[in-house]
């Protein structure tokens, strides 16, 4: 069928506003409400002797990967790597048979991949792929598929699928903390019920778009950005940086809060903006305090927090982007949107082509 914008300018604003509705069909696939567990679908081995857990993928999925590291090991204390699908093939990784090999692609045919996907088979891995399209080669190569229900993505920048993708992941966690005894029954319900409430807290996000389309116009002057979090923040803020890359062609960097005083900072003045993703959780302080920091050396922060970490921040951002207050555990997939939009909404100020920037392919399948 026809796919078409609706009442969208483009296909990356409609993907971006498909979210509540997308990441709550993904979220229905595996999570009962009522008894607030996750079920994944049978896979052909079993998931609580998993004792390592390698993901590989390209781009957007590779980051919903990094995201994935650190609930896995938070939540199941099950070791993760993560690589990015043309490196993990060519430097001879050290790997097990049996070990749980995770491929994360959106179109499932990503060449580097895909053939990462069958250098684990060869040497007994046990694979899962985990993609949008459910007939695609990395899907069918894989022992097993599990399946975001994103829809066809258009735009060539990922934006629902990754939200979709880390749904996925965050019920992999929990499934497998589950399953080897890690995950006490009331975490799993704690979580589940977290996880629940995003669809609505995605809505919300969505609502407050204007703010994020007022400070755009801002951002789009600017040569560089700096994106920075920490935690779960910081694969988001990698998001961030690419996103804006790919769609507005501004040089964008996203680096862990931590390691702005390793070299970043010596970039920052009044025309770098730094885009922080500060939610409260146990990092916050850590992350306030080096916001602090920039906004005194005169950077223009926009701060994405909820209410709490808004109210504490002491030095006044140049903007404040106020999200729900959620579990940490959820944070990473409501904090993406905004850098979506932010991105978005830039790239549009800019005037570029935001479905298909230039040299950007949807799927990459040739090396
Ligand atoms: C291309 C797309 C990205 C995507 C990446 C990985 O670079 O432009 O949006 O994240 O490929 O694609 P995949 O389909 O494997 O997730």
């Amino acid at each position: 069928a026809m796919i078409g914008k609706g009442e969208h300018r483009h296909f990356m604003l409609k993907e971006i506003f498909e979210q509540p509705q997308v990441v709550g069909d993904t979220l229905n696939t595996m999570l009962n409400p009522a008894s607030r567990t996750i079920t994944l679908m049978d896979l052909p081995f079993d998931l609580g002797s998993v004792n390592r857990v390698t993901i590989v993928a390209c781009g957007t999925s590779y980051y919903a990967g990094l995201v994935a590291k650190y609930w896995i090991e938070r939540l199941a204390k099950v070791a993760v790597e993560v690589d990015i699908a043309s490196e993990f093939r060519y430097r001879q990784p050290v790997v097990a048979k049996g070990d749980l090999a995770i491929f994360i692609s959106q179109s499932g045919e990503t060449a580097d991949t895909l053939a990462a996907l069958r250098w684990c088979l060869d040497r007994g891995m046990n694979t899962i792929a985990l993609v949008n399209v459910a007939e695609s080669t990395i899907a069918r190569t894989a022992h097993a598929a599990l399946l975001t229900q994103a829809g066809p993505e258009i735009g060539v920048a990922s934006t629902k699928a990754f939200t979709c993708q880390l749904t996925v992941l965050a019920c992999v966690a929990i499934a497998l903390g589950r399953a080897n005894g890690r995950l006490p029954a009331t975490e799993e319900a704690r979580l589940s019920q977290a996880l629940a409430e995003v669809p609505a807290c995605i809505s919300e996000i969505l609502r407050a778009d204007d703010g994020i389309r007022r400070v755009a116009e801002d951002i789009a002057q600017a040569r560089d950005v700096l994106y920075l979090g920490r935690g779960t923040g910081y694969p988001i803020a990698l998001e961030g940086a690419l996103k804006l890359k790919e769609i507005s062609y501004i040089h964008a960097e996203g680096y862990a809060s931590g390691e702005l005083k390793h070299g970043p900072i010596a970039l920052i003045d009044d025309h770098v903006p730094v885009i922080v993703v500060c939610p409260s959780d146990e990092l916050y302080d850590k992350t306030a305090s080096n916001v602090q920091e920039v906004i005194a050396r005169g950077a223009r922060v926009v701060f994405l927090s909820d209410k709490e970490g808004q109210a504490r921040l002491v030095n006044k951002p140049l903007a404040a982007f106020t999200l729900p207050s959620v579990d940490p555990f959820v944070a990473p997939i409501l904090y993406a949107v905004p850098v979506q939009l932010l991105a978005y909404h830039v790239a549009v100020a800019k005037g570029t082509d935001v479905d298909q920037p230039r040299n950007l392919a949807k799927s990459v399948t040739v090396e």
